[in-house]
């Protein structure tokens, strides 16, 4: 009887780890990189205090909300100034201002939207009108409406 009761203790004991330390062999074994986006662009490296338009938290949450927001007042009431809870002026573009600094869509925005799976519901979607920067001809203007981009 107590010899049983031991063995069940350790059958116990051992599913318990195994579930325990489930999500770190888990995640070791499909070998799933961390998204991993790459901060390290010529502006952002020049700015002495590194920070975005809202708190880092707020934009790894809301950035697409923000956009919205911009699109809106561009679009719909012709604003083209945001100015943040801090004070600091911003363009509402996605083209001339979140590009300026992070200059490195594929290795920023397209990294975090790949690891979330989103590749196909966001980038075509909004880059099928709105134009990357670095992506542009030197000279050429800004913005090609209706020209699909050849990747
Ligand atoms: C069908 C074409 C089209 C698509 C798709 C599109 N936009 Fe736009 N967007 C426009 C046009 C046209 C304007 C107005 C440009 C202007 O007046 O400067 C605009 C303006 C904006 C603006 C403000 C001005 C600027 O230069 O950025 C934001 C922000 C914006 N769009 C974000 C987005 C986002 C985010 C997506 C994807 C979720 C998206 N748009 C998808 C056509 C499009
Ligand atoms: C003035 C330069 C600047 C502009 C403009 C800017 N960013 Fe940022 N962004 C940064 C910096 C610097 C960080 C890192 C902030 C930190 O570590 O606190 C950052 C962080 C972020 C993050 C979080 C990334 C992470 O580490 O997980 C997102 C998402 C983001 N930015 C999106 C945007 C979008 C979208 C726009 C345009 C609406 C934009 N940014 C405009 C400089 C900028
Ligand atoms: C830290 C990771 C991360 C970074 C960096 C990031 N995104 Fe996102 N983005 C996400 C996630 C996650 C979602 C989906 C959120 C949801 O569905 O609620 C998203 C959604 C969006 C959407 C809404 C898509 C739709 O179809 O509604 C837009 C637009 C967008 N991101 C633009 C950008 C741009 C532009 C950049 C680079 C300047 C960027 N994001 C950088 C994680 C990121």
């Amino acid at each position: 009887m107590k010899i049983y009761d031991g063995k069940y203790i350790l059958i116990g004991l051992l599913a318990f780890v195994v579930l325990a330390t489930f999500p770190i062999w888990y995640d070791h074994g499909k070998a799933v990189p961390p998204a991993n986006p790459s901060l390290n662009t010529p502006v952002i490296d020049a700015m002495a205090h590194k920070h975005c338009i809202l708190s880092k938290e707020q934009m790894i949450t809301g950035h697409m909300l923000l956009l919205n927001q911009w699109r809106t007042e561009v679009v719909r009431y012709g604003k083209r100034l945001y100015v943040a809870p801090g004070g600091e002026k911003y363009q509402m573009s996605l083209e001339t201002e979140c590009f300026r600094c992070h200059s490195n869509k594929a290795e920023f925005c397209d990294r975090c939207h790949n690891y979330a799976g989103l590749a196909k519901a966001s980038d075509p979607y909004c880059f099928t009108c709105h134009v990357v920067p670095s992506e542009t001809k030197p000279g050429a203007g800004a913005v090609a409406m209706g020209q699909k981009e050849n990747k």
